[in-house]
């Protein structure tokens, strides 16, 4: 197959040199058994590439199971994987087939792969290497027959440098890797792809677009797109729908390009604030406003986080069953992709559930040298503030794990996200 063959046959648009050389590469690799790394940001494409590859493989015709690595709990991952058998925990009434089980003869797609839990990675290792694993509660060693698609949008050597991700399982990963850019990165790619998007959701809502003035048409194209393709689709979608027979211009254009929160971002408008100087009676013209927005923001995506915990939660405690009972739109969040990452930790309630042990074993030894500032702080006569606590709790954390910003939020059973915000709230480094 080639790739114009290919990206008309997955609707993977753009002209860019960069996604060109992505998809030879794709293609070449696509019919052999060889495990692939699919390396990008949230919304650049990594799941239609993964389906797309077990489509022209010629596995085909057996299961592609889809794991998201990163949203499963921590008690349940290894039996999700590989299964149990009846009676291995409580809970435990029948035994089950785990996902390596299942994509035997086929392909997995093990996405987020770099949120795997350190326990569980070892046997991902040994599954990879000879197609060996046990479920859990057996000794009987089962193999299975599986092409490995895995993906992450976090950077794994990273990962491997910080002691979070086995050297030898990126070794293993690391094969064939293939590197999706963001869309800022591809401009050329922005116009193509917004048009067919348009066209689909013209025909789904009976709309009609009417389309844009040079200058609205120059910001889809500089706006820095935290949310790459999935987020250019949102705003197309919203254009047909609430645009509806509008013509575009950069006023009604900038309403719907948020700059929605990414990691790393402490603020959410960087991406306007050029614009902005060239607007100067735009929309957030002043620091009122920009204050206003910025609460938007943020709301949004508390929003965003809570959807993302409900998601989590049903995924965690409802067998796939029972979720395939729950409305369609429901179900469509608790499987989307995106609902990744599990920085919000839920899943305890989950473990306990199925008499799974926890694995949050606290480090005791390095606690110890903490000691000190923490009796420090709370043995004086006043009550500290909920807002001091969080503070000193923060500083605390980043202290331990000597600023690593990952590490102190998982440690405070918080998001990246919420991290950073609170770090920017306390005016902390
Ligand atoms: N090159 C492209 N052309 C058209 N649509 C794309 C392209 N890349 C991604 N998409 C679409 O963008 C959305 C997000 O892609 P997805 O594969 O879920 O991203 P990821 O898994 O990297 O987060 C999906 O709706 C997908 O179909
Ligand atoms: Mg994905």
């Amino acid at each position: 197959m080639d790739r114009e063959a290919f990206q008309e046959r997955f609707g993977l648009i753009g002209e860019s040199a960069a996604l060109k050389q992505v998809i030879d590469k794709v293609v070449q690799v696509a019919d052999t058994d060889i495990t692939v790394l699919l390396q990008g940001e949230s919304g650049v494409g990594k799941d239609v590439t993964a389906k797309a590859i077990h489509e022209i493989s010629n596995r085909k015709h057996n299961d592609l199971v889809i794991v998201n690595c990163g949203a499963i709990p921590e008690g349940i991952i290894e039996s999700e994987l590989f299964g149990h058998e009846k009676g291995s925990f409580t809970g435990a009434h029948e035994a089950r087939e785990g996902y390596f089980e299942k994509a035997n003869g086929g392909t997995i797609f093990l996405d987020e792969i770099g949120d795997t839990p350190a326990n569980v990675q070892v046997k991902l290792l040994r599954v990879l290497e000879s197609g060996e694993y046990f479920r859990v509660g057996s000794s009987k060693l089962r193999t299975t027959d599986v092409r490995v698609i895995a993906a992450t949008n976090k950077d794994l050597w990273q990962l491997v440098q910080e002691e979070s991700f086995r050297e030898d399982l990126f070794y293993r990963l690391d094969t064939v890797k293939v590197k999706l850019p963001p869309l800022r990165d591809r401009p050329d790619d922005v116009i193509p792809i917004f048009r067919k998007f348009v066209t689909e959701f013209s025909a789904k809502y009976d709309s009609v677009f009417k389309g844009f003035s040079d200058e609205a048409k120059e910001l889809l194209v500089s706006y820095r797109w935290p949310g790459n393709v999935r987020e250019l689709r949102n705003v197309a979608e919203q254009l047909v729908v609430l645009e509806k027979s509008q013509f575009i211009d950069t006023d009604k254009l900038q309403k719907y390009l948020k700059g929605r929160q990414h990691s790393g971002a402490t603020d959410n408008l960087p991406v306007l604030a050029d614009q902005n100087e060239r607007n100067k009676n735009g929309a957030f013209g002043n620091d009122d406003q920009k204050l206003i927005y910025r609460a938007l923001v943020e709301l949004q995506s508390d929003i965003g986080d809570l959807k993302k915990m409900l998601a989590n939660f049903l995924y965690s405690t409802f067998s796939q069953k029972n979720i395939k009972a729950l409305p369609q739109n429901i179900q469509d969040e608790v499987n989307k992709p995106e609902n990744s990452g599990m920085d919000i930790d839920i899943g305890n309630a989950a473990e306990e559930d199925i008499g799974v042990e926890s694995y949050a074993e606290a480090d005791i030894s390095e606690e110890e040298t903490e000691d000190d500032a923490f009796s420090e702080f709370f043995t004086s006569d006043d009550i500290p503030s909920i807002e001091k606590t969080e503070q000193f709790l923060i500083e605390q954390a980043l202290r331990k794990y000597e600023g690593n910003r990952r590490k102190a939020s998982e440690a405070l059973g918080i998001s990246e996200r919420t991290l950073y915000r609170k770090l920017d709230q306390y005016g902390l480094q």
